[in-house]
């Protein structure tokens, strides 16, 4: 488990990049967190590191944006947060997505109708900024982490500045 204080958007944005650079070949990953707890900045943040130059939009009501990557493979962004029933994904057509990258706000609510989780984020609300936690959900998540862990790309400080 990973444990760090984003102070602002953009320590969002840094965490974001820096998943984005040590991700497997295919990830999947829940993002947890009550509303404003910056679930979306993340999931933006990381489709512009992975290249998308073009609009993000919020998946609110869609539930789900699709983005083609560079690599001729996709990256989902769901949110599942106004799905009715679980069974709702089933209509999306994501069974044939080729998806290098499953991002997904309020996991729970599709739990049963989603491929397995590597990577679980917990953000929250800390002071003026938000605390994170990443934990592995998977083997490949695991060694994800350790690569992260070992990027050097994580910023130093787990706790808010006093
Ligand atoms: N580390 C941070 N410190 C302070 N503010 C942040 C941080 N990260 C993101 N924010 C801000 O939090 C607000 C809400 O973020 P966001 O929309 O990403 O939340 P969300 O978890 O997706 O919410 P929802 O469940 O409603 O979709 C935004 O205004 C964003 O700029
Ligand atoms: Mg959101």
């Amino acid at each position: 488990m990973i444990a760090r204080f984003l102070a602002d958007e953009a320590a969002t944005r840094a965490l974001a990049g820096a998943l984005a650079a040590t991700q497997p070949a295919t990830a999947v990953v829940h993002l947890h967190g009550d509303l404003g707890a910056g679930k979306s900045t993340l999931a933006r943040g990381w489709l512009r590191a992975l290249g998308i130059t073009g609009t993000v939009r919020s998946p609110t009501y869609t539930l789900v944006e699709r983005y083609p990557l560079p690599g001729g493979r996709e990256a989902l962004h769901l949110d599942l947060y106004r799905i009715g029933d679980a069974g709702e994904l089933e209509f999306l057509g994501l069974d044939d997505a080729d998806a290098a990258l499953w991002l997904v706000e309020w996991p729970d609510r599709g739990a049963r109708a989603l491929p397995a989780a590597d990577l679980r984020v917990e953000l929250a609300l800390a002071d003026n900024g938000r605390q994170v936690r990443l934990l592995p959900a998977s083997a490949a998540g695991e060694t994800w982490l350790q690569a992260l862990a070992a990027s050097g790309s994580l910023r130093p400080f787990p706790e808010p500045n006093p």
